[in-house]
């Protein structure tokens, strides 16, 4: 061990003798606080002397713990002398340098718009509100029942298959398959919900996200549906062809032809989906169908399903199906805004890249 007072006498001396000329020499405030901590932070010189102090005499311990609390005293004003100068250094040079030149073009802000499928939401759920539709909701987690099984689904459909449908996990054991909770794989299951809380006359759309397990150009795992229902005394199949010609005109140009295939869903009779003519290629004003590959040369694209409720459907709500009718269907917002604005591949709806979303 060497000599502690020897030791301390140098030390206290050497930060006495230095430390004014290297905070003077420090040229910003980081520079400042780095020469500050290598004298009294954690691993600064005077730090390490005032270890020493209990290897010192008893007798002299009292003078140097003195001195050197009088020395950190000093060099602590003196840093904090420093970094206020430091800092009317910098506003002076602020206020004594160019003037601001408020006639220079600003930054705006760049406005923001509705994302492609919201915009296509709003207009097409319009088009229903001003038939006397009211708009409806529902979860987007929802049982097996709702989804399948009280819309006439049986049991083995392939709809139903885990290949097909995304079954959510729950730590409880579930004793009957219908009480299985899933993604929703269609906004059908707002037509349960919404016949099993309200009695007839009613008239619904009911839009929301549903899930697959389908993905390619034109489909993707999650995409958007309008569910419509309307139950009433004395509906009829003319009633659900009046309204959706209807919407699809005042959707797409009321000289749009709009045609009617039979078709099969569980939870109508009959079923049929509808297609209007391209868009694209217009035939019926004269276009050529031929090489118009959204409607692959047919001049008809398929647009949403339909059909009369079917009776089974309204028994499991607790409707009287001798006395109720109604017309039920189901369409793709992503699909109408693709055809809506020629998006070839449904993930760029979804890519939210900027350049795109704010093409149209
Ligand atoms: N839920 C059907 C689907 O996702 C679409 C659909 C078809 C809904 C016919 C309906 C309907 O309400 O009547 O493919």
């Amino acid at each position: 061990m060497g000599d502690p007072v020897g030791q301390l006498e140098q030390g206290l001396a050497q930060v006495a003798q230095t430390y004014e000329a290297a905070f003077a020499s420090a040229g910003d405030e980081h520079a400042l606080r780095e020469e500050n901590a290598k004298i009294v932070g954690p691993q600064g010189t005077l730090t390490a002397l005032m270890k020493l102090m209990r290897d010192v005499p008893a007798e002299r311990r009292r003078e140097f713990g003195k001195r050197a609390n009088r020395l950190k005293h000093d060099v602590t004003q003196r840093f904090e002398q420093a970094l206020k100068q430091l800092f009317a250094a910098a506003r002076q040079a602020e206020l004594s340098g160019p003037a601001l030149d408020v006639t220079l073009p600003g930054r705006g802000a760049r406005a923001g718009r509705l994302h492609a499928i919201s915009r296509v939401r709003y207009e097409l759920l319009d088009v229903f509100r001003a038939l006397g539709f009211d708009v409806a909701d529902g979860p987007e987690i929802d049982l097996h029942e709702n989804c399948f099984d009280k819309l006439g689904f049986p049991p083995d459909h392939p709809a139903t298959d885990m290949q097909d449908t995304f079954y959510v996990h729950t730590d409880q054991p579930i004793e009957r398959q219908a009480q299985r909770p899933l993604l929703r794989t269609h906004t059908s299951t707002i037509q349960v919900r919404t016949m099993e809380q309200t009695q007839p006359p009613l008239a619904i759309v009911a839009p929301g996200a549903v899930y697959r397990r389908d993905d390619d150009a034109t489909h993707s795992p999650m995409f958007f549906q309008i569910e419509g229902l309307l139950v009433d005394e004395g509906v009829s199949f003319a009633d659900l062809k009046g309204v959706l010609t209807l919407f699809i005109q005042r959707t797409f140009g009321e000289d749009v032809p709009v045609r009617f295939r039979p078709s099969y869903f569980p939870f109508v009779e009959p079923g049929g989906e509808v297609d209007m003519g391209c868009t694209f290629c217009r035939p019926w004003a004269g276009g050529e169908r031929s090489g118009c590959s959204p409607c692959k040369s047919s001049g008809w694209i398929e647009i949403l399903g339909c059909g009369m409720v079917h009776p089974v459907v309204f028994e499991h709500v607790g409707y009287d199906p001798e006395r109720y009718t109604g017309f039920a269907f189901g369409l793709g917002i992503d699909r109408i805004a693709m055809i809506k604005y020629g998006v070839p591949n449904i993930k760029l709806l979804y890519e939210n890249d900027i350049r795109f979303l704010s093409s149209f």
